[in-house]
């Protein structure tokens, strides 16, 4: 028997993220999923999108802006797909911060432990 494949969904409380999940765990997948806050992804989301906790295997708590929050984030995975960015201002932190940094933090440790697929909504330059 195959087995069974483990995907690294990012962003994954957001509106794509969200219909990542749903699809990945119907496809058989194991599911880790990053978020920043688990209350929200409870609850079904501003559009409508599925309520996801219980499609998940394994969560991570963890902010891209702080590295060592997703320390190790892709061991063991075989796919990452990535739907995190900023969809609005934020205070703090810039789309460059985000989508840029932050998708490259989890490229660099996806190629560090052989992932292989990353697949990201935003274009990485
Ligand atoms: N929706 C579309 O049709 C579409 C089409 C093409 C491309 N895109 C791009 O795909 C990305 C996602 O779109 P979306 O509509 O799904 O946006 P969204 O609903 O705003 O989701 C963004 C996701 O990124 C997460 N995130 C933001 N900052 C983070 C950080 N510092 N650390 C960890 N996670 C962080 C959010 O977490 P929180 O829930 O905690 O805020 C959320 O899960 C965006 O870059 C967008 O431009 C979207």
């Amino acid at each position: 028997m195959a087995a069974i494949k483990k995907v690294l969904v990012a962003g994954a409380s957001g509106y794509l993220g969200r219909y990542a999940v749903k699809e990945f765990k119907e496809r058989g997948y194991h599911v880790r999923a990053l978020v920043r806050d688990p209350e929200k992804i409870k609850t079904l989301g501003a559009h409508g999108e599925p309520a996801i906790q219980d499609m998940i295997d394994e969560i991570v708590i963890g902010d891209v802006t702080n590295p060592e929050s997703i320390k190790g984030i892709c061991k063991g995975i075989d796919i990452v797909f990535s739907a995190l960015g900023l969809t609005a201002p934020h205070p703090e932190h810039t789309s460059n911060d985000v989508d840029y940094l932050g998708n490259k933090r989890i490229l660099d440790q996806a190629l560090n432990e052989k992932v292989s697929r990353f697949i990201s909504s935003v274009r990485l330059k």
